[in-house]
């Protein structure tokens, strides 16, 4: 079967063919990966600091045909061998999504073939299955870390959530995006904050490690962005103004610390609670080599495996969305309907799925 993946939630474009007879046939399914393209936003937003949602859907209607012919074009095949296309429903930017909801039922439409919404978590959250190596077995914890979601989840299966533990504020991600800001770097803040802390000074600040020691699986990030905010102020206060590079790394590192420690913490302690020992890492945050590297000294001591997707794929991408789509009809053929009318859900709780 070979499913079309289209999405537009926020600020990348991203369209992919995958195939699953790779997959059918006991190979990782990320041989099944034909072709993709990728187009981000990023350098358009930069200068608002964040995404602006209606330039967001403009650009993505500007760049989905041209991305969706090169893909196929990549591709040995043609659109008659499309099976079925999948798209991103939600959540996100309402904009943004109902360009590719559209594009996508338009496409269905006009090949006359079926067409299903996919959950853009679900899409986040089975990508390391696309990983050359990756021999993950079901059931399996799943540490989802993005811009807009910080989730623990069980993972039974395929459509199988259950939610363990949530941020009640910021995401992982947007505390990331938002010290970046606060230390003058630029949009998306992630990979900023991520180098600069390499070369900061780990004794310096000491944040705090919000919920820690809660008990529960939730997360809090707005407490830690405010004391990053006081640091910030009282540094640039004690220098006349002004905030040097080595003063922002050493800010940088005691962010990154504490948030590191909290997620690898709450994973550790999600997995020995849930019996499991499969650990899942999805979402752009996931990308981050400083979580990469204590989560795998961690897994490692405690025995538990760890797993992410390929590091191109940590971030928005269509191909997730063509393999999630790609997974659930293989378990559901149903699941992708000729129904023509569309909608999107921008507000989409993960354990809502059915
Ligand atoms: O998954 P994603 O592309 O979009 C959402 O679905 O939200 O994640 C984007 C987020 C941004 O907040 C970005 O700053 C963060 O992932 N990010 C990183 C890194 N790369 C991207 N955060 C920390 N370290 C990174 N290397
Ligand atoms: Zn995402």
């Amino acid at each position: 079967m070979r499913v079309l993946g289209i999405e537009t939630s926020c600020d990348e474009t991203g369209v992919a063919i995958v195939d699953t007879a790779p997959w059918e046939a006991g190979k990782p399914a990320g041989m099944g990966l034909l072709g993709q393209a990728l187009y981000s936003q990023i350098a358009m937003h930069i200068d608002y600091g964040g995404v602006v949602p209606e330039l967001a859907s403009r650009d993505h209607i500007k760049r989905i045909l041209p991305l969706i012919n090169q893909v196929l074009k990549e591709t040995p095949g043609g659109l008659e061998d499309i099976d079925a296309i999948a798209f991103t429903q939600g959540p996100g930017l309402a904009g943004a999504l109902l360009v590719g909801a559209s594009v996508a039922k338009g496409m269905a439409l006009a090949l006359n073939k079926p067409v299903l919404g996919i959950h853009h978590l679900e899409g986040h959250l089975l990508s390391p299955l696309l990983a050359d190596d990756a021999n993950i077995q079901f059931p399996f914890v799943a540490l989802l870390v993005s811009g807009g979601h910080t989730q623990l989840m069980k993972v039974t299966e395929v459509g199988e959530y259950t939610i363990l533990g949530e941020t009640l504020d910021d995401a992982a991600g947007e505390a990331f995006d938002k010290t970046a800001k606060m230390l003058g770097l630029s949009y998306p803040g992630g990979p900023a904050v991520s180098n600069l802390a390499k070369t900061g000074n780990p004794s310096t600040h000491q944040f705090p490690r919000p919920m820690k020691h809660s008990g529960d699986l939730d997360f809090s990030f707005a407490g830690l962005k405010t004391s990053v905010l006081t640091q910030v102020k009282k540094v640039t206060a004690a220098n006349n103004g002004h905030l040097s590079d080595s003063a922002k790394a050493d800010v940088a590192r005691g962010f990154v610390d504490a948030i590191v420690e909290v997620l690898v913490s709450k994973s550790i302690n999600a997995l020995k609670q849930s019996g499991l020992t499969t650990l899942v890492v999805a979402g752009g945050v996931g990308a981050n080599e400083q979580l990469r590297e204590s989560l795998g000294q961690s897994c490692a001591k405690e025995g538990f495996s760890v797993h992410y997707p390929p590091m191109h794929l940590c971030t928005d991408n269509g191909a997730m969305i063509a393999f999630a789509g790609a997974m659930r009809l293989k378990k559901n053929p149903q699941l992708a309907t000729k129904d023509w009318g569309f909608d999107v859900r921008p507000r989409w709780p993960l354990d809502e799925l059915e």
